[in-house]
């Protein structure tokens, strides 16, 4: 196979996952993914951008087998993903040296082995000419590792992201062809790995105003022939201000939880908030994360097991605390048979965040008329949390 030309110089040597279903043995790939790699020639000097996955590593060596040198192997980032094959590739190039942050230096040593006499770390902003193309590095630490740095080719104006910008798609489209698409997996990829660094991911859309790009080809997912699109929605999601969307995550042992939901549901309707409801039960916690990308409130719905909080909704919990929305809300709604530490539990488990507080609704068993008007008045609180802060 023949790398895939992208412009004069500039191809795209990655791999294309269509079977993987989960990464790090957590996150859902509903749609697969990629691994891009990139080969970028100049007249004297030819470098490689990243390698793939080393589960594809068939694919790069046979992308690379009419590749004769390789003078520089850029690494965006230590993770096996993109750097899992830097060994096998140095092994093969012996005149190749590693280019990367010193941060990644010190990871791939570490982590990956890497012989440290391969690797030269470059400071933020460094170039390196290759002969009518010059690779121009710009640190962007924390999207999502504290290694990570972008790659900028002056003459082409082309930005190789890294993981910033990707998506989990398995598409054997060079470009994005369908935004609608796209913009689902995107979010969903920033829903899962970026969310947590959004005020950082504030800060890189600002640096990155100063390039100008004609086009965006990150790690995972197709390239952006119209950058704006998607910077537009990283400004959209990373912004501080969230959106009129209350998420609603519970299960339901008895369905004496699934009914207070139900009626908050159409109370917080009634009230013009938007809501979205997820039954842990089986719910895709992919989607569960883009929610709450948006969402300004989180109103947690638990049963009581063995006095407290059901393990499902822990997890949810937890994971909703580690990846950091910006959400400003929170409640719980529990239902309990004879003592109950959930709402407290719940309260812990979400304290990262910082939310400001409705006063939950605990009840005893199935829900009665009293209980309903509590979750009436829970849904008039949050109502007016959303109006007094302009969402509503
Ligand atoms: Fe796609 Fe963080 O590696």
């Amino acid at each position: 196979m023949k790398p895939r030309k992208i412009t004069e110089g500039v191809s795209w040597c990655g791999a294309i996952d269509w079977d993987r279903r989960l990464f790090d043995a957590l996150i859902p790939l509903p749609d697969g993914t990629t691994y891009n790699a990139y080969l970028v020639e100049g007249s004297d000097k030819t470098a490689l951008l990243d390698t793939v996955d080393p589960a594809t590593e068939e694919v790069l060596f046979d992308y690379l087998s009419g590749v004769e040198r390789i003078d520089y192997l850029v690494a965006h980032h230590a993770e096996q993903d993109h750097a899992g094959l830097i060994g096998s590739v140095l092994e093969k190039y012996p005149e190749a040296r590693v280019l990367c942050t010193p941060k990644c230096k010190a990871l791939l040593i570490d982590e990956l082995h890497i012989d440290a006499g391969r690797a030269d770390a470059v400071e933020d902003g460094a170039a390196v000419p290759l002969g009518g193309k010059t690779l121009e590095f710009i640190h962007m630490p924390w999207v999502h590792w504290p290694d990570t740095m972008v790659t900028y080719l002056r003459e082409d104006r082309l930005l190789f992201s890294c993981d910033f910008f990707g998506s989990h798609l398995a598409v054997n489209d060079l470009y994005v062809q369908d935004e609608g698409r796209v913009y689902e997996a995107a979010k969903r990829y920033y829903a899962e790995i970026m969310m947590p660094f959004r005020k950082l991911i504030q800060k890189h859309l600002k640096k990155l105003e100063g390039h100008d790009v004609a086009a965006i080809l990150p790690s995972h997912g197709p390239a952006h022939e119209r950058p704006e699109f998607i910077v537009d929605a990283y400004r959209d999601w990373s912004s501080d201000t969230p959106k009129n969307v209350a998420v609603i995550p519970y299960i339901s042992m008895h369905d004496s939880t699934r009914r207070m939901v139900d009626h908050l549901v159409r109370a917080l309707t009634d009230r013009g908030v938007t809501v979205e409801r997820f039954n842990l039960e089986d719910a895709d916690i992919g989607k569960l994360a883009m929610a709450l990308v948006d969402a300004a409130t989180i109103i947690v719905g638990t049963p009581t097991v063995l006095g407290g909080t059901h393990p499902k909704v822990v997890y949810a919990a937890y994971l909703a605390n580690a990846l950091r929305p910006k959400a400003k809300f929170g409640s719980v709604v529990a239902s309990h048979g004879w003592a109950s530490k959930a709402v407290e539990q719940v309260a812990e488990l979400v304290s990262g965040l910082k939310l400001d507080i409705v006063p939950p609704v605990l009840i005893k068993g199935a829900p009665r008329d009293e209980d309903f008007k509590a979750l009436d008045e829970l849904a008039d609180g949050i109502a007016a949390k959303h109006e007094e802060a302009g969402l509503l």
